[in-house]
C-alpha cells in the first residue's frame, strides 16, 4: 500500500469515526446527558479530527498537490471542514436554545453527510446525474 493509500484510508477511517462521535455527542447534547461532560469525550474530537485533517492534507499532497492539481472537490472539502466546525460549535457549545442546539446539530450532520458524498464520488456535485447519463449518451 503507498503511502498515499494509506492517508486516504486513515482519512475515511476518521471520517467514520469523527461521524459517530459528532451524533453520539449530539444525542447526548439533546438528552443534557452529564456524560458531555466526561473527560474522553472532550478530548477525543480533537485528537479524531485533528487525524481527519492531518491525513486529508498529506492524502491532498500526495495525489494532487505536488504535482501542481487541486480538484475543485478537494476545495470544496477545505471550506466544508470550516462550515462543518462553525455550525458544530453551535450545536454543542453556542447555541443558546435548546431549538437553535438542535437544528445546527441536523445541518452539521448534513453538511458532514455531504461531505462524505463529495469525498466518495469525487466531485462537488454528488447528487446531480452526470451530464453524458442525462442526455442519455451513457447509461
Ligand atoms: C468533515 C470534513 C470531511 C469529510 C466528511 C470528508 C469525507 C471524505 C470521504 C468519506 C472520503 C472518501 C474516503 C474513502 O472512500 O475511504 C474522502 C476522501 C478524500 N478527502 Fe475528505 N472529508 C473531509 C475533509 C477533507 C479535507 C479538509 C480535505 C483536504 C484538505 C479532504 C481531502 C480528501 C481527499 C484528497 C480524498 C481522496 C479522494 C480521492 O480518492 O480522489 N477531505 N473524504
Amino acid at each position: 500500500m503507498s503511502a498515499a493509500q494509506l492517508s486516504y484510508q486513515i482519512h475515511g477511517l476518521a471520517v467514520l469515526l469523527s461521524l459517530i462521535l459528532f451524533v453520539t455527542r449530539g444525542i447526548w447534547m439533546l438528552q443534557e446527558s452529564p456524560m458531555l461532560k466526561a473527560r474522553w469525550v472532550k478530548i477525543s474530537p480533537h485528537i479524531i479530527d485533528t487525524v481527519l485533517l492531518v491525513s486529508a492534507l498529506i492524502a491532498s499532497y500526495l495525489m494532487f498537490w505536488r504535482y501542481g492539481v487541486n480538484p475543485n472537490y478537494v476545495t470544496v472539502m477545505m471550506v466544508g471542514l470550516l462550515v462543518y466546525i462553525a455550525i458544530g460549535l453551535v450545536a454543542l457549545r453556542l447555541g443558546k436554545t435548546k431549538a437553535i442546539r438542535a437544528s445546527a446539530f441536523v445541518l452539521a450532520v448534513l453538511v458532514f453527510l455531504y461531505l462524505s458524498a463529495v469525498g466518495i464520488m469525487k466531485t462537488p456535485t454528488p447528487f446531480l446525474m452526470p451530464a453524458a447519463v442525462a442526455s442519455g449518451v451513457a447509461q
